[in-house]
């Protein structure tokens, strides 16, 4: 596992208190590294780094983990870089020619390099997952390749960031200033660390990106989306939205068939399925033969992602590991 953050705590507590069958070899974060093939001791790995301690060997880097580590899947949630998708898109690159299956919660690859990456993965006869990368908890990359086998997705439709919708829930709810439910959001942690992604709907954008590049095999980039943020959103545009039973929420679509791709704040009926609050996502495919389905859930949190994350191991344990 390369990157022990948020994502990767969540990761590490769900494995040590559900026996899901999966040893973790090596973990590796930007301070330090630690390979053990007969699995990490994840119990004082997570002590260590609550504590403030490195987890491992200064002298072992992520670099060393991917290159020289005993591994069937490179589990990569390390920071995200949206400019150039660095070191991140290096580890999965490295690890895919060695011939390991990868799981990444990691936005700045998948939406940078998502083709070649795929394509590598092919010829390396690997398996590249990513379900993490967008909606958090919500399985929709499941659902896609899954459970809408065989239907056209026309159009998506979602609200997919959750600290703009923390903002304009609690702006719409108690009144607040967009400074002082910005402020909130941060301490909340679900923010960017630079939140200008959040709200300037750059991180959406993001995310739609590696949705439309997904659904509709496009290679479509985040300058191919028009994005309006919810910065200049005021009290009093949000106070008149709620006079006429409507609200404000920043969303994202993509309609390729009308050449839409945009992020923008939308006036929408209260009552409309994508007006969820506080920092829930949601998300609309409309299909050809299932017709319009929204899903709900948490966009972001340490455990939400981990489940998004050990999804995708577990899939590509019960379906592609050695001997499966
Ligand atoms: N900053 C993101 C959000 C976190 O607010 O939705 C999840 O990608």
């Amino acid at each position: 596992m390369i990157g022990f953050g948020t994502v990767g705590q969540g990761i590490a507590s769900v494995l040590m208190r559900k026996d899901l069958g999966l040893t973790i070899t090596a973990i590796a974060d930007s301070r330090s590294g630690l390979m053990r093939d007969d699995g990490v001791d994840l119990a004082g790995v997570l002590e260590r780094k609550r504590g403030g301690f490195v987890v491992g060997d200064v002298g072992i880097s992520p670099m060393d983990v991917v290159k020289r580590g005993e591994y069937d899947l490179l589990v990569e949630v390390s920071p995200t870089n949206i400019q150039t998708a660095e070191p991140a898109a290096t580890f999965i690159r490295e690890a895919i020619s060695r011939g390991k299956h990868v799981v990444s919660s990691n936005k700045g690859p998948i939406a940078l390099h998502l083709k070649e990456l795929r394509r590598a993965a092919l010829s390396h006869g690997v398996q590249l997952r990513y379900e993490a990368t967008v909606c958090g908890a919500i399985p929709i990359m499941h659902v896609l390749e899954e459970g809408l086998r065989g239907n056209s997705v026309k159009s998506l439709h979602g609200v997919l960031n959750g600290t703009s919708n923390f903002i304009l829930t609690r702006m719409a709810e108690e009144g607040l200033t967009y400074d002082q439910a910005l402020a909130e959001a941060r301490e909340m942690g679900v923010a960017e660390a630079d939140p200008t992604y959040d709200v300037k709907g750059i991180d959406a954008a993001i995310k739609l990106v590696i949705l439309s590049n997904t659904i509709w095999e496009t290679d479509l980039r985040l300058e191919d989306v028009v994005v309006t943020g919810i910065d200049q959103i005021t009290p009093d545009a949000i106070r008149l939205s709620e006079d006429e039973d409507a609200t404000i929420r920043l969303i994202a679509e993509a309609i390729p068939e009308r050449g839409i791709c945009r992020v923008t704040p939308r006036l929408i009926p209260r009552n409309h399925p994508l007006v969820v609050n506080g920092t829930l996502n949601a998300i609309t495919l409309t299909t050809d033969l299932a017709g319009a389905l929204t899903f709900v859930g948490k966009g972001a949190g340490s455990i939400e992602t981990a489940s998004a994350v050990i999804g995708d191991i577990l899939h590509i344990k019960e379906r592609y590991a050695r001997g499966a």
